[in-house]
């Protein structure tokens, strides 16, 4: 894949007012989801979880990549299709999550260094070969009492952007993923200071190592006020505060800005998203996109429970979500939708 097709790739992730399913949740993770909702946690489960996505009805309407895990890119449809193939023939680009996953950084208590660039290169090749043409590597930072600190952003801007190399060299489009947490008590003004922190630090890695920015993709976290934060901001204060330091940090040579959901309400980011695209319509120099994971799944994954019953069911939810925010992006989206 040349320069141009890496290009060509990462603009057809966020193409035509769709975005990028994020259904990469690693085992512990759709796991936990499922106990929560008294679904069994087997390798079984978590398949025809999936099949259920994958054979949504207008999925494609929406989202122009998926992104699988591990063991989802190496699973198959009951009728014996694997799941890359099946998404590649309804004019959905697979992709895959190729980070280890958040690990204690030394030294830094409090703090996570994302782990995986020790056989990423070959680990990439296999994925390519299974028809994955995008990869997805999530680093996070904690906002706390002292935190985060230098190092833990220095040395998580340098993981992505030795990531995102590899992935560049193996002919596979990165979507880069710094997510400041919203964990915390932290105000929106603090959220807005660290994620400029660590989007400049991740543009600066980015640029010594050579990515070619036109062939990536940005998936940031909205700026918010945390979690526990007793004063909270308006959906426009967050449309404002998000696209104005964007607008400083991040090169607008990056095909698009995907963004993750990081557990707002399914409403409230699809709510965010949409003031974002009104109310930046005509300055944005990238496509303001989605690829959420909980903010488009949870309520499909609430409405099957687990039961062959309820697949129709769920996969409407679904496909309501993911319309919603396609309208989002178009700035076209009610409120409450
Ligand atoms: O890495 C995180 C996912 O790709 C996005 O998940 O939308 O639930 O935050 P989320």
């Amino acid at each position: 894949m040349t320069s141009e097709q890496l290009t060509s790739t990462a603009k057809s992730l966020v193409a035509n007012d769709k975005g990028i399913l994020a259904m990469d949740e690693s085992n512990p993770t759709c796991n936990k989801r499922f106990a929560a909702l008294g679904i069994p946690q087997t390798e079984a489960m978590r398949r025809e979880y999936r099949e259920l996505i994958v054979t949504t009805p207008g999925l494609a309407e929406c989202i122009n990549g998926a992104i699988l895990y591990d063991e989802t890119i190496r699973q198959q449809k009951s009728d014996g299709i694997p799941f890359a193939k099946a998404l590649s023939e309804v004019g959905i680009i697979p992709g895959i999550k190729v980070d280890g996953g958040a690990k204690s950084l030394a030294l830094h208590p409090g703090e996570k260094i994302t782990e995986g660039l020790d056989g990423l290169r070959d680990r990439l090749a296999e994925y390519a070969a299974f028809g994955a043409r995008f990869a997805k590597w999530r680093a996070v930072i904690t906002i706390g009492d002292g935190i985060p600190s230098h190092g833990c952003i220095e040395a998580n801007a340098q993981g992505l952007a030795r990531y995102a190399a590899l992935c560049q060299e193996a002919e596979i489009v990165p979507i880069v993923e710094p997510e400041v947490l919203m964990d915390g008590s932290h105000t929106l003004e603090q959220c807005r200071c660290v994620t400029a922190e660590v989007l400049s630090a991740v543009f600066h890695q980015l640029d010594v190592h050579g990515v070619i920015l036109e062939g990536m993709i940005l998936k940031p976290n909205m700026i918010v006020a945390g979690l526990k934060c007793s004063i909270q901001p308006s959906v426009d204060e967050v449309a404002d505060a998000t696209v104005n330091c964007f607008l400083r940090k991040v090169p607008a040579a990056v095909a698009g800005i995907a963004f993750l959901s990081g557990g707002q309400s399914a409403e409230l980011a699809t709510a965010r998203l949409n003031a974002m695209n009104v109310r930046f319509k005509s300055r944005r120099p990238w496509p303001l996109a989605f690829s959420f994971a909980r903010a488009i799944q949870q309520p499909a994954m609430e409405a099957w429970k687990g039961n062959k019953a309820n697949v129709a069911a769920a996969q409407k939810a679904l496909y309501e979500r993911a319309i919603s925010n396609v309208a989002a992006r178009r700035g076209e989206c009610k409120s409450g939708t």
